[in-house]
């Protein structure tokens, strides 16, 4: 609450232009113990002089030469944005009381003047003044409070959606992630048949144990390995890969278990083998069903006892290796044929992968012919071109005997090849471009043999432009055999019915 000494001290203006009621107020007031009471006879004063001091109550004669009361409260009426006016107005007038309180006097006091009543209406004001400061000065505190706790809401909200951004971030990166986990890198799998590859993939590169992987020649067979050693704990240890069928026989021991200087003719000094370079990590042992029954044994002997022995020497070493192998024939009529051990057979086979053909998976081709194609680009350091639709088409039909490391060729060629930022069909190996469409495959249906022969005869016709002779040479055939086809299709009968037409 506001004390009477508080309200003593509000700050009074008496602005009246007879000096004597000027000084009739001051003595009043200041008899009833008000400190701050100033007065002025001049009312265009008033305005300077409240802005000035912000007085908390002005008596205000309405009736004055110059500038009357009126004008007064709306000079000052500015000076308040509340338009609250602590004006007490004295008049004589009673029916300038009201225009007063709409012009935004709090109060009246009528002349001729009851100082007691004016002293009581003075303390009222004040009281109400100072109350009214007193809540503004708390409604400002408040508002203040208000303000700062709106700040500290929106830099709540502002870290919130800063958080709200890291997960989102983090969210992103998850999905980026789960993107890379069933891609890995550069490694195309959209087709069902590719996904479950990998899934298996991933799985058993968690075990140790053997994995044989099976699949067409350029499949992706030591891609796949690859992928097994990149997701084992083995993943910081080494990758070797060696191709067992193209390494001569006698060379294929001393390469794969090395060898003691002296051990043979040409075996200078010491040389470990790749198992031993591979200790630690994976080692794929490619085309392995093409390894000599004695060298399969060997091979055999370091699978299950872990150890190997260097060519020319008694001792064995431990070798901490895991064995991954791949080949592209079938081992187990390989088994049956005697060309492959049973018992290495069973090693190998642990877990088998068979990796599809690319024609069992034609969701993955365009797909992998972008990727080829960017990655040729960049090795060329050519600009990454795209691929026309007809040679996308052709690309999608094409029956990819060679599988991906074929389509991997084309595309560099194509990236080499191509003139502007397109691959066109032009551009494409030749044997792409002209071989008969592999519906059968994409179709999934089989057609015969005779539609088929008869489709890639006319292909071949046609890229000869119906030379016979030298489409028979090509599909090494004899002409007449050539000629007794395309009679059957009824195309030689029917070519001279048509230069009959023609000529006549
Ligand atoms: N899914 C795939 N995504 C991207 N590139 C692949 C994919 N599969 C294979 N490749 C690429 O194709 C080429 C041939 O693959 P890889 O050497 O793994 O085949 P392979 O089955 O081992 O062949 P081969 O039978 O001739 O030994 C490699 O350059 C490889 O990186
Ligand atoms: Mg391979």
């Amino acid at each position: 609450m506001i004390g009477a000494n508080e309200v003593r001290a509000g700050k009074i203006l008496i602005v009246d232009d007879q000096e004597s009621d000027v000084r009739l107020l001051e003595r009043a007031l200041g008899d009833a113990g008000y400190t701050e009471v100033t007065s002025t006879v001049e009312p265009r004063e008033v305005y300077d002089l409240y802005r000035a001091n912000r007085y908390d109550l002005i008596l205000l004669d309405l009736v004055m030469p110059g500038m009357d009361g009126f004008q007064v409260l709306e000079s000052l009426k500015e000076l308040e944005v509340d338009g609250y006016l602590p004006v007490l107005v004295v008049t004589a007038e009673p029916a300038h009381k009201l225009r007063a309180l709409r012009a935004g006097a709090r109060d009246f006091v009528s002349k001729p003047l009851d100082l007691a009543e004016v002293v009581a209406r003075v303390h009222n004001l004040l009281e109400v003044r100072l109350l009214h400061a007193e809540t503004r000065c708390l409604y400002d505190q408040v508002r203040a409070e208000q303000a700062q706790q709106q700040a500290l809401e929106r830099a709540l909200l502002e870290s919130r959606t800063a958080a709200e951004r890291a997960e989102l971030e983090h969210q992103r990166a998850l999905a980026r992630a789960a993107l890379k986990a069933d891609e890995p890198r550069g490694l195309v799998a959209r087709s069902p048949a590719m996904r479950q590859v990998i899934e298996l993939a991933r799985r058993v590169a968690r075990v140790d144990s053997t994995v044989l992987i099976t699949g067409e020649s350029g499949s992706g067979k030591e891609r796949i390995a690859r992928l097994i050693h990149e997701e084992s704990t083995r993943s910081a240890g080494p990758f070797i890969a060696v191709n067992c069928g193209s390494v001569a026989e006698t060379l294929l021991e001393s390469e794969l278990f090395g060898h003691v200087r002296g051990a043979f003719t040409g075996a200078t000094q010491d040389r470990p083998g790749l198992f031993e370079a591979a200790d630690g990590g994976t080692l794929l042992l490619d085309e392995v069903g093409e390894v000599s029954p004695a060298m399969q044994v060997k091979l055999l002997r370091a699978l299950q006892e872990r150890e190997v022995r260097r060519v020319g020497e008694n001792r064995t070493r431990r070798v901490d290796v895991r064995i991954l192998a791949a080949t592209n024939r079938d081992l187990a009529s390989g088994v049956a044929g005697g060309t492959v051990r049973q018992d290495l057979y069973y090693r190998l086979k642990v877990v088998e992968l068979r990796v599809p053909a690319l024609r069992e998976r034609r969701e993955d081709l365009l797909p992998l012919a972008r990727i080829l194609l960017s990655d040729a680009a960049q090795r060329m350091k050519r600009p990454v071109p795209s691929l026309s639709r007809e040679a996308a088409e052709r690309l999608a039909h094409f029956a990819w005997p060679g599988n991906v490391r074929e389509l991997e060729n084309a595309m560099e060629r194509s990236v080499a090849l191509a003139r502007g930022a397109r691959v066109e069909l032009e551009d494409l190996p030749e044997e792409i471009r002209q071989a008969p469409s592999s519906a059968a495959f994409a179709s999934g249906s089989v057609r015969s043999l005779e539609a088929v022969e008869k489709e890639y005869i006319l292909s071949a016709l046609a890229l000869n432009d119906g030379n016979q002779t030298l489409t028979a040479e090509q599909l090494e055939i004899g002409s007449a055999t050539l000629y007794r086809r395309l009679k059957s299709y009824g195309l030689i009968g029917a070519r001279r019915a048509n230069q009959r037409n023609e000529s006549a």
